[in-house]
């Protein structure tokens, strides 16, 4: 079996799409003004699917971040986004939703070519995500506020009293560094309260899949945000990443990616003690129990994994099911994942696109290989296809163990590993057994096992009857391993404020 791609779905349809790829060698936004790196070099963005370079993007480091931590410095200082009134900073948000929304078919093709995923994925979840935020944020610039406080103090002189309030004040410079599976929307997360809250910011997009955000930086800039308030700078994450991490005038960095590499970062910051988000990665559980409703938990279960071809941080990779209905649900999951269609991202029929890489799918090869020679049991899928070597098939493993690198590490891939749950008292210490905690769900239609588990299992957010629902609003991010704070919800603006106390004898 190989992956036969249909050479008239590789090209992008919409006007804008097609202008944008016309001028194939992108800028970087630094000051306001679309600059190449100050090395002239330049790294090729590849369409997954066809192995074909679609542009080219500056290869940006540490003169560059120099540069862009200059301008969005200098823009801080001189207050020309943060002294705007909340009104004035509100209008700008939500100009930036209308444009995304404006230009939604055209961003959904870009990220599809530059990522490899199914089409649908960008043009009906990703995207609107994205200007989501912006709207969201847009309704918080106006309720960012302070308190005032009682207090106990009883040495101020005689016949004075104490006033004393706290004020919310911008953090400064942010740095945001982001990871290649959901390009736009994971950058809008930070993004967009980030701008509410008054920051400047710098935004290094992953390398992989940099193109939307060099299109999102010229809506932002559309939208009127003030030069220097918003920056890009592409590059490969040792060196533009690393630079952003290290310097030591960046007051904050919001990370989404590996957990490895959120470890460097926490020792990259160390110099001047920089405040660090972080949102990692994940191992995150399905548990679908006797009593669900069928219909909804088997093609919920094979949604939570096979999504966005499997490269979602929150991906039910785990698939703990009651003895009883083992089969039936393994079954149905491994039926849907044999039906799935594989293809390139713009083929509307597709369902399954390519791996963002050919180092990434190899890895995903790898874990599959690693898991059949430690004795599991491939149901169905595990082939590597496509000339490109890009896709693997949907896959779903079982008879494993708790050891085994399959059921412990994240694959970040289509690749999910059914586990029988032998009596439900075990289910919190199953969906616990990991160093991760980002995520779970739990199928059941009754309301006590299902709140019992939710209270139990240690993860940032436990969907119930569904896996992956996602709104604004409601704050996404991880227990253990799988990082510090949250993106999303109406706290996620505080991650970009610092909170002054002021004092005063009266
Ligand atoms: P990564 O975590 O290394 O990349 C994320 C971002 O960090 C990119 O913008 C990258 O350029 C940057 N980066 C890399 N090294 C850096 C450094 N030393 N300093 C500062 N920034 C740096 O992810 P990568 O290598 O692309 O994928 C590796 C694994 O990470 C995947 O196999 C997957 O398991 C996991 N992953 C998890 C994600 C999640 O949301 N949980 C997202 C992407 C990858
Ligand atoms: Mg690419």
């Amino acid at each position: 079996m190989n992956v036969v791609i249909d050479i008239n779905m590789t090209k992008p349809k919409t006007a804008g799409a097609i202008a944008f790829l016309k001028h194939k060698d992108k800028k970087m936004l630094i000051g306001g003004d679309w600059v190449d790196a100050a090395s002239g070099k330049r790294i090729d963005s590849i369409d997954p699917a066809t192995g074909q370079v679609i542009g080219t993007i500056p290869a940006g480091a540490k003169a560059d971040v120099d540069r862009a931590v200059k301008a969005a410095r200098e823009s801080f200082d001189k207050g020309v986004w943060r002294e705007k009134t909340p009104d004035e900073r509100a209008r700008v948000l939500w100009k930036i939703a209308d444009l995304i929304e404006a230009n939604i078919d055209e961003l959904a093709e870009l990220e599809t070519l530059d990522q490899g995923k199914p089409l649908f994925v960008g043009r009906w979840a990703e995207i609107p995500g994205a200007a989501g935020q912006f709207r969201y944020f847009a309704g918080m610039v106006s309720k960012i506020q302070g308190e005032t406080i009682n207090t106990s103090i009883n040495y101020q002189p005689p016949g004075k009293k104490i006033f004393a309030y706290t004020m919310k004040e911008p953090i400064g410079v942010v740095g945001a560094i982001t990871p290649w599976n959901s390009p736009l929307v994971l950058e809008a997360m930070k993004i967009a309260p980030c701008l509410a809250a008054g920051c400047s910011m710098i935004l290094k997009p992953a390398e992989d899949t940099s193109l939307t955000a060099i299109r999102l930086g010229e809506l932002i800039m559309e939208a009127g945000v003030p030069a220097g308030v918003f920056n890009v700078v592409t590059g490969f994450g040792p060196d533009a990443g690393q630079a952003l991490a290290e310097h030591h005038d960046v007051d904050k960095i919001a990370f989404t990616g590996s957990t490895p590499t959120g470890r460097k970062i926490l020792n990259a910051a160390g110099g001047n003690l920089k405040k660090v988000a972080l949102e990692l990665g994940g191992k995150s559980p399905s548990i679908v129990l006797a009593d669900a409703d069928m219909d909804l938990a088997i093609p919920g279960a094979a949604n939570a994994v096979f999504f966005n071809t499997g490269q979602v941080c929150v991906a039910g990779t785990r698939l703990y099911v009651e003895k009883k209905v083992f089969d039936k649900v393994v079954a149905g999951v491994a039926d849907i994942a044999k039906g799935m269609k594989m293809g390139h991202g713009l083929d509307p029929a597709t369902q399954i696109g390519p791996i963002v890489n050919k180092r990434q799918a190899d890895k995903i090869k790898s874990y599959i290989d690693g898991g059949k020679s430690d004795g599991a049991e491939i149901v169905c899928g595990g082939e590597q296809l496509g000339t490109t070597g890009t896709f693997i098939s949907p896959t779903v493993i079982a008879k494993t163990n708790h050891n085994m690198k399959v059921v412990q590490e994240e694959i970040f891939g289509p690749v999910v590993v059914a586990m029988p749950i032998d009596s439900l008292d075990d289910v919190p210490r199953l969906a616990n057994d990991s160093r991760y905690g980002l995520a779970a769900s739990v199928w059941t239609q009754d309301l006590s096992k299902a709140t019992r588990f939710a209270n139990a299992i240690k993860a940032g957010t436990v969907w119930v009857n569904c896996h992956l629902m996602f709104d604004p609003a409601l704050p996404i991010g991880g227990y253990k391993e799988s990082g510090w704070s949250r993106d999303s919800g109406m706290q996620a603006v505080e991650n970009y404020l610092e909170t002054k106390t002021v004092c005063m004898v009266v």
